[in-house]
């Protein structure tokens, strides 16, 4: 009797386990099936994903940007596609474009970070809106007019000593330029930000940390592909979590060496109690200066994100006047100018007088955006738009969009022949009506690159700095065009920037 009793109630208790893991199952099953139509309810073309994948495998196959260019061509300019369970809009229709500028929230491709240090997650440019707005507002004022002109002698004492020694150490030869420019830039923003000296040249290690923080991405780390297929077990972000803090914990991840660089460049500047115009005393002395951990983590950010644009920026822009000796002509002649009015001199506070040079920058960071995938926004509410052929769509609020800059700036839609080199499209009679959307390098809105007004002053006077007193040319490993690697968010020279160099200050 008893047995019995006991097997009966054995057996009602499995079934009521079973069927409560069959109801969560279909649950499940019925919200996953919802997620999975969700672009196709809203009517943005795309292709089919696989219930658990998405695109994720094909997506990890293909670099990104060269993966969303497959898909606009085939879908049309407002497209989308399934990174494992995350929807992702392409968005490299103008109109659209411009409707959502000024939303603030950034989405994260991979929820949490391709690097889920939780550091990592403090930095300005992953912060959501409320707690971004602050930060942004206290961090704005690194990058104030007043701020980049007390920058100047700095950046022209880095050019000199760091920039046009090495290239003179060289020049008659054939000459790499990219590695010379990486270290100058890295210099460059640790005197004008940090006021050290880095030593970056004497130090492997902080590049190979540099250069492992950008090739990082979703296909390096299954842990973060299941992730992304399973997005609500949060159970898997913990795991990822706690194994980049073993990493970290164990040495095996690079990335420590720039983290303990700047934590060392924090804690000297706090003991020393010195004090200095620059990017840190901004952060110490504001709100956030009682989390060191937020300070740190944005140190680590704007080293970063200004070591990988401006160093590739510039050799872009190198490698133009390289194989566009009529371009590099006019530059130096609109220098030559320059200098007479100066007193030889290349005047930091005349800069923008450098016209021709401007367009010349302009057009390398249209061929050449340093940045391809971080102009992402997510809406903070549902959006109404009209389409192409004239339906009202809605994008609801929360949904990750990505603005396709490199496509529009490459699409023949908006420019005659996007792969030559054509300085005069950006003189004001040549423009595009939607130029201001279909050309964004540096984004567009409240949540624009905030080192734009850096990136501005720093590229032409390193240009024109060292234009006043070499010519490139073309040798043997210049390439006609150069090979791009891509990346998670940037694109960089893949086999470097060869020119022959050539000692040739301009007489004025
Ligand atoms: C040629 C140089 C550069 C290019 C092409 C570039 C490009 C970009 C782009 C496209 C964005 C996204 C903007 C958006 O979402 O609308 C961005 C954001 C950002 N950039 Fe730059 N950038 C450059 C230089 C710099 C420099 C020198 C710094 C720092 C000193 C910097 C720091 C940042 C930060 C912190 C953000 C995030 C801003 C936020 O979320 O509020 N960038 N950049
Ligand atoms: C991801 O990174 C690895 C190594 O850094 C690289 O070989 C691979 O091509 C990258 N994948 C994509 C899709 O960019
Ligand atoms: C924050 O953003 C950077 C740059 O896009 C990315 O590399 C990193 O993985 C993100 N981290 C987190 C925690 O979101
Ligand atoms: C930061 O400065 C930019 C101009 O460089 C401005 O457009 C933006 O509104 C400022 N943001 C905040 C939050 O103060
Ligand atoms: C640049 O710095 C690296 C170390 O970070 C060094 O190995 C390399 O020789 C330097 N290159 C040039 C051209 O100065
Ligand atoms: C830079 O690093 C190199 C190699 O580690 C070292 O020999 C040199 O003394 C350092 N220079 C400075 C100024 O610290």
């Amino acid at each position: 009797m008893m047995t019995v009793l006991r097997i009966s109630m054995f057996i009602f208790l499995i079934t009521v386990l079973v069927a409560f893991i069959l109801m969560k199952i279909v649950r499940w099953y019925f919200f996953r099936t919802r997620r999975m139509r969700l672009l196709q309810d809203l009517n943005i073309p795309g292709p089919r994903p696989h219930f658990i994948f998405g695109h994720m495998k094909e997506y990890n196959s293909t670099p990104n940007v060269i993966w969303d260019s497959e898909m606009i061509d085939k879908y049309g300019p407002i497209c989308g596609y399934y990174i494992g369970a995350k929807p992702v809009i392409l968005i490299a229709d103008p109109n659209l474009a411009n409707q959502i500028r000024n939303f603030e929230e950034r989405p994260r491709r991979v929820p949490g970070g391709i690097n889920p240090d939780p550091m990592r997650a403090k930095m300005l440019g992953n912060l959501s809106v409320e707690k971004w707005k602050r930060l942004r507002a206290i961090l704005n004022k690194s990058f104030s007019s007043n701020m980049i002109k007390s920058f100047t002698p700095t950046v022209a004492r880095i050019v000199d000593q760091e920039l046009m020694d090495a290239i003179r150490a060289q020049h008659s030869a054939e000459v790499n330029i990219y590695p010379l420019l990486q270290n100058f830039t890295f210099e460059l923003i640790s005197q004008t930000g940090f006021g050290v000296h880095a030593n970056f040249s004497g130090n492997s290690d902080l590049r190979a940390a540099v250069e492992e923080e950008f090739s990082k991405n979703a296909s390096n780390s299954w842990l973060t592909q299941l992730f992304l297929c399973f997005p609500d077990m949060t159970i898997l972000q913990r795991i990822r979590i706690w194994h980049q803090w073993m990493k970290i914990k164990l040495g095996t991840s690079k990335s420590t060496e720039l983290r303990n660089f700047c934590e060392s460049v924090q804690q000297e500047r706090l003991r020393s109690r010195s004090r200095s115009r620059d990017i840190l005393q901004v952060m110490l002395d504001s709100e956030i200066q009682d989390d060191d951990e937020k300070v740190l983590a944005n140190s680590i950010l704007f080293y970063e994100a200004a070591f990988e644009t401006l160093s590739a920026g510039l050799a872009f822009t190198i490698h133009l006047l390289t194989n566009n000796e009529q371009a590099q002509r006019i530059v130096r002649d609109e220098i030559r100018g320059h200098l007479q009015e100066n007193e030889g001199r290349i005047c930091a506070d005349r800069i923008s007088n450098l016209k021709y040079l401007d367009l010349v920058i302009k057009e390398s960071l249209r061929m050449y955006p340093p940045q391809t995938t971080f102009i992402s926004r997510s809406g903070e509410r549902d959006l109404d738009y009209k389409n192409e052929d004239g339906q009202i769509h809605t994008i609801p609020k929360g949904v990750h969009l990505q603005i396709c800059l490199y496509q529009m700036h490459h699409s023949s839609k908006f420019w005659d022949n996007p792969e030559m080199f054509r300085p005069d499209r950006h003189l004001d009679e040549q423009k595009h009506p939607d130029y201001d959307v279909v050309f964004q390098p540096f984004g567009k809105g409240k949540r624009r690159c905030i080192g734009y007004s850096y990136a501005k002053f720093v590229m032409p006077f390193v240009l024109a700095t060292i234009l006043s007193q070499y010519t490139f040319s073309q040798s043997p490993k210049t390439e006609e065009t150069i090979e791009v690697l891509f990346k998670t968010a940037t694109m960089t020279p893949k086999n470097g920037c060869f020119a022959e160099i050539n000692f040739d200050p301009i007489a004025f």
